[in-house]
């Protein structure tokens, strides 16, 4: 199958997502000898727009894990906004080292109801936006060795001519997160506090919160929060926390039990 080029779109509130992706885009590019364009579906705008690609373009589409699935405040816009013209097509998640759970499927299963051919699924490890320590160091040399193994059976697939569809499993339930006792977690509802001596208003959470959800003030937050930790990880006076008990309780249990190292997936 002759691709012209490789069209990675993403989603990735931290950047996490974005950095992988784009290293295995650009690997399967350089195997295809083809170029990487690049559509962000970020900042609720870049969401309002609809998106078409075409059958002799390679299409990534990478987010991350949340609960075990695509986050659910995305997952209906991806559906609505995404149409494929038979493109051969990768769903490729990030997860924190808990566990991916049907991300990739349910990715997998939005891109083929947009139209497009899925020929290879994948999860990796990238750092769990909560706190450091719990996927530390990843990504890391195996990884990136992982990554590179994945774009080799990706190019060699198109290469030979059999972009089969491919299907995983079946969408599951969403995680439900547990406090250090075991016991439910509930954060829903939690939304990120400002230290305001520490704030200088420069507007930098405003335009990453993937939600639109803060006001211009950078402290009052009017919409749903997602929890992606956006604000929190861009603000460069560290002015953005959350002070949430079971949030909080959550994270700590995340660090706890989530020490040993997971496995990347890929399906190809
Ligand atoms: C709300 C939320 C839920 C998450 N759920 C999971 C999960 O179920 N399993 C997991 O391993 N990591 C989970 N993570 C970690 C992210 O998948 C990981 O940090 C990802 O790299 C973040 O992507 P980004 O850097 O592109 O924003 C979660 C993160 C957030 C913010």
């Amino acid at each position: 199958m002759k691709i012209s080029n490789v069209q990675l779109i993403y989603f990735s509130p931290t950047g996490g997502t974005k950095k992988l992706a784009q290293r295995f885009a650009s690997l399967v590019a350089g195997k295809l000898d083809v170029p990487v364009n690049e559509t962000k579906l970020m900042a609720p705008a870049d969401r309002e727009k609809e998106y078409s690609f075409a059958q002799d373009e390679l299409v990534i589409l990478a987010c991350p894990t949340y609960a075990d699935r695509v986050p659910n405040k995305i997952a209906p816009d991806l559906r609505r906004i995404l149409h494929f013209d038979g493109s051969p097509a990768v769903a490729f998640v990030s997860f924190g080292n808990r566990s991916f759970g049907t991300a990739p499927d349910e990715l997998a299963d939005i891109l083929r109801s947009g139209g497009a051919k899925v020929i290879g699924l994948g999860a990796f490890v990238t750092r769990h936006v909560f706190n450091d320590n719990i996927a530390k160091r990843r990504p890391d040399r195996e990884d990136k060795q992982e990554l590179e193994v994945f774009a080799e059976g990706i190019a060699d697939k198109l290469r030979r001519g059999e972009a089969e569809e491919i299907s995983w499993g079946l969408v599951g339930e969403y995680y439900k997160p547990l406090k250090e006792d075991g016991n439910s977690a509930v954060f829903l509802k939690a939304k990120p506090l400002t230290r305001e001596e520490d704030c200088y208003h420069c507007g930098l959470c405003v335009k990453m919160c993937p939600m639109g959800s803060i006001d211009t003030d950078c402290v009052t937050v009017s919409g749903v929060c997602i929890k992606c930790q956006a604000c929190v990880r861009s603000c460069p006076t560290k002015a953005k926390y959350f002070d949430d008990a079971d949030f909080l309780s959550h994270v700590r249990m995340l660090e706890r039990e989530c020490q040993e190292r997971a496995e990347n997936k890929v399906y190809l």
